[in-house]
C-alpha cells in the first residue's frame, strides 16, 4: 500500500507530482491555512504532513497522529513546529535550506533601500497629490552605499546579506551565537557584541531563527542604542521584536526607520499601528516570495516527505 501523506496548502504542479508519483497524498488545496479540525483529522491516518509555516505542530496535533514518520515544513524556519515533542516520538523534520536564501538576502535589502531612500513616502505622497516641485531638503534620506552594515545572525541568509554589502562599498559586522571565521574570511565583516554593534551600524538587519534566546531581543533598551538615522530591518520573524517597543521607538525618530517582511502575529490589517508610521516599510512576509524560489521550496518539501515515508533517509533533517 502506497504510503498516505496530507499536504496542508495548495502547492506548485511539479511539487505535487513528486508527492502523486509515490504515495497516497490528499491535499488542502486552497490558498488559505487549513482549518485545525482538518488537519487533526487528516493526521489521524497520515504517514507524513507537508506543513507551511502558519501550521502549528504540537503534542496535540502528533497525538492525533500516531502513525506519523515525518513532517516536511516547507520553510527554512520551523518555530512552528514543537521539535522536543517531535523528538520524543520519533517523528523527523525536515527543512528547505539554501534554496532561499539569496531571495530572502535580496528582499533585506529591499528593505533597506526602500526605508533609507523612503520609496514607499514617496509613492504615498505622489499618489496624494503632494509632490510639488525639487527642492534641496525634500524628501532626504541616508546613504546606503559606505555605511555600516550589521547583520544579527549570520547563518546561510544573513551571511548572503553581508555579502551584498561589498558591493555597496560598505563596513560589514555582525552579531552572532558564534562567530563564523569563514564569513569574515570571505566578506572581511567583524564580529561585534550586539551592543557595539547597535551603536556602530546605520543598517540593522535581523536575520537570526526565532528561539527562546532570540524572542523579544530587540526591545526598547536596544532601540535606544541604535543610531537616530539608523535603519532597522527584519526579515526573520516578527516575534524576535517586540514591537510595541518598536512603535514608540519609531515616533521618537531613534531608529530613524524600519523596513519589516515579518510582525509578530501575522497576518496583520490594515489597522496595524506601525502602519500609520511614515518610517516604515511594511511588506507581508514575501522573503522567499519568488516563483523559481517557491518552486524550488515545494519540490525540496516533496522530495524529503517521500524520502521519509517510502523509507529512505530525509535530505534535510532538522
Ligand atoms: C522561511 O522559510 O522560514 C521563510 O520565512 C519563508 O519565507
Amino acid at each position: 500500500m502506497a504510503p498516505r501523506v496530507y499536504i496542508t496548502r495548495r502547492l506548485p504542479q511539479p511539487a505535487l507530482e513528486l508527492v502523486a508519483a509515490a504515495c497516497d497524498v490528499a491535499v488542502w488545496d486552497q490558498d488559505e491555512p487549513v482549518p485545525r479540525d482538518v488537519l487533526l483529522a487528516a493526521a489521524r491516518s497520515a504517514d507524513g504532513l507537508l506543513t507551511m509555516l502558519s501550521d502549528r505542530i504540537d503534542g496535540e496535533l502528533l497525538d492525533a497522529a500516531p502513525g506519523l514518520k515525518v513532517v516536511a515544513n516547507m520553510a527554512v524556519g520551523y518555530d512552528n513546529v514543537d521539535l522536543a515533542e517531535l523528538r520524543r516520538r520519533g517523528v523527523i523534520l525536515t527543512n528547505t535550506p539554501d534554496v532561499l536564501t539569496a531571495t530572502t538576502a535580496d528582499m533585506a535589502w529591499t528593505l533597506m533601500l526602500a526605508a533609507a531612500r523612503r520609496l514607499v513616502e514617496g509613492h504615498k505622497l505622489i499618489e496624494a497629490g503632494g509632490w510639488q516641485s525639487w527642492s534641496p531638503g525634500f524628501m532626504t534620506g541616508h546613504d546606503v552605499s559606505g555605511a555600516t552594515l550589521g547583520v544579527v545572525g549570520a547563518g546561510r541568509i544573513g551571511g548572503a546579506v553581508l555579502r551584498r554589502g561589498r558591493g555597496f562599498d560598505m563596513a560589514l559586522r555582525y552579531h552572532n551565537r558564534s562567530r563564523s571565521p569563514e564569513l569574515e574570511q570571505q566578506t572581511g565583516a567583524q564580529f561585534l557584541p550586539l551592543d557595539a554593534l547597535l551603536a556602530e551600524a546605520d543598517f540593522v538587519v535581523v536575520a537570526a531563527p526565532l528561539t527562546a534566546q532570540t524572542r523579544g531581543l530587540f526591545g526598547a533598551r536596544e532601540f535606544a542604542l541604535m543610531k537616530p538615522t539608523a535603519v532597522f530591518v527584519n526579515v526573520a520573524r516578527g516575534p524576535i521584536v517586540q514591537e510595541a517597543a518598536l512603535y514608540q521607538a519609531l515616533r521618537a525618530g531613534r531608529p530613524w526607520a524600519a523596513g519589516l517582511d515579518v510582525f509578530e502575529r501575522e497576518p496583520i490589517g490594515a489597522d496595524h499601528p506601525l502602519l500609520g508610521l511614515p518610517n516604515l516599510v511594511a511588506a507581508p512576509h514575501l522573503g522567499s516570495a519568488t516563483v523559481s524560489t517557491r518552486l524550488k521550496m515545494a519540490t525540496t518539501a516533496a522530495r524529503n516527505l517521500v524520502a521519509v515515508v517510502t523509507g529512505g533517509a530525509p535530505l534535510n533533517p532538522v
